[in-house]
């Protein structure tokens, strides 16, 4: 019998936790420091990838993400190290989609052609904002003009090539944002990555809100509007959602991520990477060590945990309803060991939530905005 995880597939994430500077909104597992020691990460990141590799032998990768902080201030040499390994320990995908976060500044830019060339075949770039005032207030160390000519850079080089804004940025109103986007969509993308703002605790941004000086940030109402409109543009650009914050044409949706929303297994190395390994029938959520120095070190790099069927399920949820494919009843039942309670499913079938056919529950437009109650309301007691 097929194991749960094979619904989603299998993927590799490694993550790079250095950036050239720290942006104030930024919560991920990123670090600035004076130098790296090239050659140490790329060994170790090998050795990663050989021992997760054994453990995982004979499944089919159908993805490798290079996520960070800044993966494009990695060596392209060290990439082509990973990928080189990789392909030497698990059969790939035909189509193995191979990503790389990038900052859109000049410096990376000029690295595009040797990443190609190591094998990375899809570009995430950050580009964040289209004007100049607001990325300085993003703390970004680029220009709109510098991303938008390392987009056409990038678009040269690599197959797929996707892009990150964020709204409900300070005193950014409706239209401002509906004039930005409409400008970024007209570049012809085929997958973008819309994000809100958010205000994370222990981040520049955050202490600053917390002392009353992060002002102009848009309240509830604002933000509902902007992501109703974000909705509407991106559906009439040929490019509707098919998660919350991320949308793409036919056919161009960013295979990494569809591996961890259909819950299916990832390996995860590098400082903070997160994974899920099947084994023998039991899933383990597995954790490496957080500080990069640490982790470079190399002691207790990893730690486990085995999930219980109720853990994988709620997981399963999670990330399944994100997707506008939604999930499969039976998936949920067959991990949970018991069915999700059909009394709650037709009284948010009521509400106008959710959409239940026979096997499948779909999350409405109307939903999406108020996902984590729909959330609540299925996994509470
Ligand atoms: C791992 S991060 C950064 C990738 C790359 N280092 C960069 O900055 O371009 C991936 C994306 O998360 C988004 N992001 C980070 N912090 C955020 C926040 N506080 N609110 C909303 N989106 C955020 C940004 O759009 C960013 O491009
Ligand atoms: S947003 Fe990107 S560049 Fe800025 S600190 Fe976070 S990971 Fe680094």
């Amino acid at each position: 019998m097929a194991e749960d995880w094979e619904a989603g597939g299998f993927g590799l994430y490694v993550h790079w936790p250095f950036c050239a500077a720290k942006c104030p909104y930024c919560d991920f597992n990123s670090h600035v420091t004076r130098s790296v020691d090239h050659a140490a990460w790329r060994v170790a990141l090998v050795d990663e990838v050989k021992r997760l590799g054994k453990e995982t032998h004979g499944r089919v990768l159908r993805s490798v993400f290079f996520g960070g902080g800044t993966p494009s201030l990695m060596e392209p040499a060290t990439v082509g190290a990973i990928l080189d390994t990789v392909h030497a320990v698990w059969p790939t995908a035909n189509d193995l989609e191979v990503t790389l976060e990038a900052n859109p500044t000049s410096v990376e830019a000029s690295k595009f052609a040797d990443f190609h060339h190591a094998g990375v075949n899809r570009v995430s770039m950050g580009i964040q904002a289209l004007n100049d005032p607001d990325l300085r207030a993003l703390g970004r160390q680029h220009s709109a003009r510098e991303a938008l000519a390392a987009f056409d850079i990038a678009r040269r080089a690599f197959e797929r090539v996707s892009f990150d804004l964020m709204y409900g940025r300070q005193n950014q109103s409706l239209s401002d944002w509906e004039t930005e986007l409409s400008s970024a969509l007209a570049l012809g993308l085929d997958h973008v990555s819309l994000y809100q703002l958010t205000i994370e605790g222990g981040t520049a941004f955050g202490d600053r809100y917390k002392a009353g000086k992060l002002r102009g940030l848009p309240d509830e109402d604002l933000s509902a509007d902007m992501y109703a409109l974000t909705q509407d543009i991106c559906a009439s650009h040929n490019m509707p959602r098919y998660e919350v914050s991320n949308h793409a044409t036919d056919g161009n949706e960013s295979r990494h991520n569809l591996v961890y929303w259909r819950y299916g297994d990832y390996v995860g190395i590098g400082p903070g990477a997160h994974g899920r390994i099947t084994a023998e029938g039991v899933r383990q959520a597995t954790e490496q060590t957080r500080m990069p120095s640490a982790w470079l070190s190399g002691v207790s790099r990893e730690t486990r945990e085995n999930l219980s069927g109720t853990d994988q399920a709620s997981e399963f949820l999670l990330m399944g309803l994100r997707l506008t494919e939604g999930v499969s009843k039976q998936r949920f039942t067959n991990l949970a060991g018991y069915a999700l309670n059909e009394d709650k499913i037709a009284h948010l079938v009521d509400l106008g939530m959710i959409s239940n056919t026979k096997d499948r529950i779909v999350v409405t437009n109307q939903g999406f905005t108020v996902l984590n109650g729909i959330l609540r309301e299925l996994l509470g007691a």
